[in-house]
């Protein structure tokens, strides 16, 4: 069994508009805005917005490609739910909280004994809010106080054609492990950081959901390996037991990344921080006030500047004196293996 991945670093959504994004991660689900920067491929200026908890901590990252230019479709082989954990007792203070944004929800359920709520993003996409003992340091608003607030997350739910092949992925590649079944979901546990929890949710006759970026959708999920070296040794993994197509190791910047799609269609990632993470380029006072660009994209800042709609960051979700604990030194040591980049010309390129 493997023992690379840690845990969940991020999970990757495609909203629609990138303000109506901000409004409600932040609003909302009372999210820090972690970082805004943008998407490395391709050759159009896209939005890259992370939101974590008071602390930043991987596991608490959900990233957003504001995608308004083409609609996405859920369906099985996707990320279906995005789980967060809030203190014991707290679901009742989110019903409310909903309501006074007027966001759907389903109201007070139970899974796998665990009370949680599910409730939709205005772009489609469903999160739940799970009670669960997690001691993570939360994001608060004038909203949203800490004894009920997010931890960051407490997993994620998959939605699977067929179970069978997406368990195998998740046991021999991943090293998670099966703790239950409550109906068709199907509960794994993995890495040993908190908010490891996989659910697959069988849903067999569901229609698939699109790969490509698209309004409405998750686009993949990623999990921490420790350094450039474990990340390597994940890809060989993958290719011994037969998951061939796994990518060359990208750098994005803030961290290194290899993707592969699994057997149940979600694309799945593995990254190691690169030195320093999200502090190389903003002090814990700054994290999340400005654009920020990797330095092989900074000539083309006015460029991708003109071409990305203006947002407004609320100011209760802006960095606060003494907000972030002084970061931990991320001692990765870089691997002499040559990272692929992706060049864009943003100007090039206008569609
Ligand atoms: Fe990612």
């Amino acid at each position: 069994m493997s023992t690379l991945v840690k845990g969940i670093h991020h999970i990757t959504q495609c909203p629609g508009p990138a303000q109506q994004d901000v409004d409600f991660c932040t609003q909302v689900l009372g999210q820090r805005l972690v970082k805004q920067t943008v998407l490395l491929d391709g050759n159009i200026p896209i939005y890259h917005f992370y939101y974590g908890n008071a602390d930043a901590d991987p596991g608490s990252i959900a990233t957003s490609f504001p995608y308004s230019r083409k609609a996405g479709r859920a369906g099985s082989g996707q990320i279906s739910v995005v789980s967060y954990a809030i203190p014991k007792g707290a679901a009742p203070f989110w019903v409310q909280h909903l309501d006074r944004f007027s966001v759907e929800h389903d109201g007070i359920k139970e899974r796998f004994g665990t009370r949680y709520l599910r409730l939709r993003h205005p772009a489609g996409m469903w999160y739940e809010v799970v009670e669960a003992d997690d001691h993570r340091r939360p994001w608060k608003t004038s909203r949203i106080s800490a004894d009920v607030a997010t931890r960051g997350f407490f997993g994620a739910v998959m939605s699977v054609r067929s179970v069978e092949e997406q368990e195998q992925f998740l046991v021999d590649a991943l090293g998670f492990r099966k703790v239950g079944v409550d109906g068709p979901f199907h509960r794994f546990q993995g890495g040993s950081c908190p908010g490891g929890i996989i659910d697959l949710h069988h849903e067999p006759e569901r229609a698939p959901g699109t790969w490509a970026f698209g309004a409405g959708t998750f686009h993949h999920i990623a999990f921490t390996v420790e350094n450039d070296e474990a990340l390597f040794a994940q890809k060989a993994l993958y290719e011994e037991l037969g998951y061939t197509d796994a990518s060359e190791v990208k750098d994005r910047y803030y961290f290194h990344s290899m993707y592969v799609r699994s057997p149940g269609g979600v694309l799945v990632e593995c990254t190691a921080n690169a030195p320093g993470g999200f502090f190389q380029d903003e002090s814990p006072e700054e994290l999340g006030t400005h654009l920020n660009l990797p330095p092989w994209y900074e000539s083309q800042r006015a460029e991708i500047l003109r071409r990305l709609e203006p947002v407004t960051v609320p100011d209760e979700s802006r960095a606060r004196c003494g907000a972030v604990r002084t970061p931990v030194p991320v001692g990765v040591p870089v691997s002499s293996t040559p990272l692929s980049r992706t060049n864009a010309d943003f100007a090039r390129y206008e569609r």
